[in-house]
């Protein structure tokens, strides 16, 4: 029999070490690599046996009956949006997030759902308390449904339970870091157990034909798997995100075999839990002073959605030898771009300048088509210049300082219509589009453009102190 060997595992990323080190070559991580015993239990290869003859399986071709994916639709329209019409049966849905950020709330929301229209439910947690569960029920007004509870952790003792009477439409297992198996040597919250236990409740989703929801934290610090260890094994990843200090939660799709991945699903915590958020923009631009510089709407796309952000800037005089550049919601890297071709291309100097972007809201753009939106924001508030409070902007800024066309500029234009946006800046070539939209368009070949624009108009209330 093989000698057993010690493992060094990444409990970030899950990758495997010959010895110890601080840093995961792999993901970067520090202090995530522990030691780990991956010879026992399935998320270690399979139990060690005397080797057997392997059976033939038939080969089937491509081209057969297949029926469409079954689905249990649970009526919350921003979570059936993000699942892609629903919970699929016989798949397994991870849903990931920083503790504290509403997954358990969202799942018991969606498990009293699908219980009220007769589904089975089964809802096991490794966290909290039956009481604990119970008391949060009655906060979200589920507590007159037919939710099954239990308070387990040991994936064996869990599969016996799921297995016993009628098959269950939804199980919803929270979380996967709780779960052990006999199987399996090394202790709970590692990526064996993670594993172990993941793709035990995988094989009975598939088996029977229940829905599988495991909920999984994300971890900064290394003594937890994380989710990410598990993504690969499931059939759908969903990420629920939000700003701490920030009331609204975004559930992000991150990989769907059974549909669309980039869609969200927008929601407001209360103090009765989740509420829907039918209308992002609405949200996003709440709080608006329509009256200060530096401050531009964003005509974005979620997946297929369109949501208006705004976006704003602070560009102050700074005495440091290096200026500051900070960016909340933006990848700062985009941020260097975009401010490297308004020095090159349009003259306008920001070396002497500190730089702070954040997107209102708390809310993540990953679009470059919000570069000329921050453009935007970036030169109103170097010049002091409130922007047109009815105009949006969107476009790709390239290197050579052209504003190239974006995706969907025509869904972008008709919501900004909707919410009383009457003009827009936008890439040249849209103009097709145009036509059919009843903007005030302003199309930009190049970001010289709209620092014309925006320099040229009159200023509303305050003076310029920056551009020249
Ligand atoms: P929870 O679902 O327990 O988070 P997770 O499972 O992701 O760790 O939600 C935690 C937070 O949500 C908690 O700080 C309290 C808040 N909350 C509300 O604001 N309103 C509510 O109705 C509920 C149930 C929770
Ligand atoms: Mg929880």
């Amino acid at each position: 029999m093989a000698k057993t060997k010690t493992q060094f595992i990444c409990q970030s990323c899950g990758a495997v070490h010959p010895r110890w080190a601080g840093r995961c070559d792999a993901c970067g991580a520090w202090n995530t690599i522990i030691e780990d015993n991956p010879t026992a239990g399935i998320g270690g290869g399979p139990v060690q046996r005397a080797p057997r003859k392997g059976n033939p399986v038939a080969l089937v071709a491509l081209d057969g009956e297949s029926e469409e994916a079954p689905r249990i639709s649970s009526r919350i329209a921003e979570l059936d949006r993000v699942t892609g019409g629903g919970f699929v049966r016989g798949s397994a849905v991870l849903v990931g997030g920083d503790p504290g950020i509403g997954k358990s709330t969202l799942l018991m929301q969606a498990a009293a759902a699908l219980a009220r229209q007769g589904n089975r439910v089964i809802y096991v947690s490794g966290e909290e308390a039956i009481a604990q569960v119970r008391l949060r029920a009655k906060r979200l007004g589920a507590a007159d449904t037919q939710v099954l509870l239990a308070a387990e952790t040991n994936v064996e003792d869990i599969l016996a339970t799921l297995s016993h009477g009628a098959r269950p439409d939804l199980v919803i297992i929270d979380s996967i870091q709780t779960l052990w198996s006999d199987l399996a040597d090394s202790a709970p919250g590692t990526v064996t157990q993670v594993r172990t236990g993941v793709q035990a409740m995988i094989r009975f989703a598939k088996q029977t034909g229940a829905a599988m929801v495991l909920v999984g934290h994300v971890t900064k610090e290394g003594q937890i798997a994380g989710p990410r260890v598990v993504e690969h094994m499931v059939d759908a990843v969903l990420y629920f995100e939000g700003e701490r200090g920030h009331h609204y939660r975004i559930l992000r799709t991150v990989k769907n075999r059974f549909g669309a991945t980039d869609e969200i699903g927008v929601f407001e915590m209360g103090d009765s839990g989740l509420r829907q958020v039918a209308n992002p923009s609405e949200l996003f631009l709440g709080e608006r002073n329509e009256k200060a510089p530096g401050a531009a709407v964003f005509a974005g796309i979620e997946g297929t959605r369109p949501v208006l952000v705004e976006v704003q800037a602070l560009v102050a005089p700074t005495s440091l030898g290096t200026p500051r550049r900070a960016v909340v919601g933006w990848d700062s890297a985009r941020l260097s771009m975009v401010l490297a071709v308004l020095e090159a291309h349009c003259g306008v100097r920001l070396g002497n300048h500190d730089v702070y972007l954040n997107i209102a809201g708390g809310y993540r753009i990953s679009e470059p088509a919000a570069d000329v939106a921050v453009a935007a924001a970036l030169i109103s508030s170097l010049a002091g210049l409130a922007l047109p409070v009815d105009c949006v902007y969107f476009g790709e800024i390239s290197l050579s300082g052209a504003v190239r066309p974006v995706a969907h500029a025509l869904q972008r234009l008709r919501e900004a219509e909707k919410l009383g946006f009457g003009r827009a800046f936008l890439p040249a070539g849209s103009a097709e589009i145009g036509k059919r939209s009843s903007a005030g368009l302003n199309e930009l070949s190049g970001l010289p453009d709209l620092v014309a624009a925006i320099a040229g108009s009159k200023p509303s209330s305050q003076e310029g102190h920056g551009a020249d």
